[in-house]
């Protein structure tokens, strides 16, 4: 029996002092003020301007004015009582073209938002990387090419130069699986290419770039500086105990999870990734030496859960099941996995689609940190869209949201009453925004906008979160 397994079900639980209670966001997905002060195009201005990529052709030239709002949308951090906030930074902002000197503008921009940050007492959490490539390297072979991950290091290597005296915690990349397998090889997400062979590509590169742009950072940060990775680390479930969804099981941890961590924590590829893979490439592009560069010494690990990944085995040529969860599609982001078939859970799920099961955050955490005992953890994504009201007043309650929340907090806490040393937990997200191919459709803020007027309200699952990030507890179980 854990320790978690005999608390009482009722009870107030205490998380420990210093644990960070953030809100996060991503550059293209609130910034807007997309063609402002030299900001070029990123693969996701490209795409959502490319008919039929975005539900209803939604773009990113305005979303929520962030560019513009940024010192209200702190303030309502600080009146929220967040103590941390994980925001990306636009590469195309501050480096036009992928390469080069800084645009001082772009780089002023995120110096002005992490100084009003720092004077509301919320320690900022910089991501270098939320997606958004400068169209230029796309064009000239995007992460699929080597050449790419050397200008990421050098990318790094500008803004810790720039923000480095006072930003102390910073992560490289967010869920590079995506990056590979969503806009490489399913091509649902931007650039929209989709070929299993460049997304392998990608996902080398991507590990390889991680693993340059951390010798970027220390090499030009302070010594105290925390360096991380958010993965979306999947908790593969097979969906029968049958050796052959075993095995379906298996393989998805290898290209969803293994992939990133072998390199990244044991400076390897695994095994059997090359022999499930070998029928689309050699590998032939991974050059002696590049795997232990994508090994780095990193402070924090930082895991982004929403939903669990059940799967089963498919024979060769037979259907797929109907529900899809993201897997069965005709351009599958999971390449040498085509006789693995996905599964929705039956029960609650949110507007995405995505069954609510925090068990699986529990487990994940208690497995990741069973393998990688001396690696501190952190929740740098978690949190739910619904359909949310608004009432006559304006206001939206949304319990739903909090209810979700509130599950999976309780998760995290079981993980820390077990001895997982997590630091801290950032719900996605701080304000409803641009949910990539789902354009405005969907929304995951704690903090309603108006679209039509930008006008910020914060829901009730808002002030939910601010009574548990003040206090520091969770009241179990959830009452409204
Ligand atoms: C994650 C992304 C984030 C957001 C949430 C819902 O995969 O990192 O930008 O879209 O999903």
């Amino acid at each position: 029996m854990t320790a978690s397994e005999t608390r009482p079900l009722t009870a107030t639980r205490s998380f420990p002092p210093g644990f960070l209670w953030g809100a996060a966001t991503a550059a293209y997905q609130i910034e807007g003020a997309a063609a402002e002060d030299g900001r070029t195009p990123s693969i996701w201005d490209t795409f959502s301007h490319t008919p039929g990529k975005v539900f209803e052709g939604h773009t990113g030239d305005v979303a929520v004015d962030h560019y513009h709002r940024f010192r209200e949308d702190v303030g309502i951090m600080s009146e929220l009582g967040l103590n941390a906030y994980r925001f990306s930074v636009s590469w195309s902002r501050v480096q036009p073209t992928g390469r080069g000197p800084a645009v001082q503008k772009g780089l002023d921009f995120y110096r002005a938002l992490v100084d009003e940050l720092l004077a509301a007492g919320i320690a900022p959490a910089l991501t270098l990387y939320h997606w958004d490539l400068p169209q230029e390297l796309e064009d000239a072979g995007g992460w699929p090419e080597r050449s790419t991950a050397e200008r990421f290091a050098e990318y790094a290597g500008i803004l810790a130069d720039a923000l480095g005296d006072r930003v102390t915690r910073w992560t490289t990349l967010n869920e590079p699986w995506c990056s590979a397998f969503l806009g490489y090889g399913s091509g649902v997400h931007a650039p929209g290419r989709t070929d299993p062979v460049d997304s392998l590509r990608a996902a080398h590169h991507l590990n390889l770039g991680h693993g340059l742009a951390v010798q970027a950072l220390r090499s030009a940060l302070p010594a105290d500086r925390q360096i991380a990775v958010s993965l979306n680390l999947h908790e593969v479930r097979p969906l029968t105990e049958s050796a052959e969804d075993r095995d379906a099981a298996r393989r998805i941890d290898a290209v969803g999870n293994r992939i990133w961590l072998g390199p990244m924590l044991e400076g390897a590829y695994p095994e059997d990734l090359l022999a499930d893979t070998a029928h689309l490439t050699d590998w032939s592009f991974v050059r002696d030496g590049d795997a232990a560069a994508a090994r780095q010494q990193l402070d924090l690990l930082a895991i982004n859960y929403y939903t669990p990944t059940v799967v089963s085995h498919v024979p060769e040529g037979s259907e797929k099941p109907q529900d899809d969860g993201h897997g069965n599609s005709e351009h599958s982001p999971w390449p040498g996995a085509d006789s693995v078939a996905f599964h929705r859970a039956p029960g609650e799920r949110t507007a995405m689609g995505w069954p609510v099961d925090a068990s699986a955050l529990y487990d994940l955490l208690r497995r990741v940190s069973a393998a990688y005992p001396d690696l501190p953890l952190v929740i740098s994504e978690n949190g739910a869209a619904y359909e949310d009201e608004v009432a006559e007043d304006g206001s939206v309650h949304d319990p739903e949201r909090a209810a979700y929340v509130h599950a999976h907090l309780e998760a995290v806490h079981r993980a820390l009453a077990d001895g997982v040393d997590v630091r801290g937990y950032f719900l996605w997200s701080l304000l409803d925004n641009f949910e990539w191919a789902y354009g405005y459709a969907k929304r995951f803020g704690a903090v309603r906008v108006d679209y039509d007027t930008l006008e910020r309200t914060p829901k009730s699952s808002a002030r939910w979160y601010a009574r548990v990030a003040r206090s520091g507890e969770l009241h179990v179980p959830y009452s409204d």
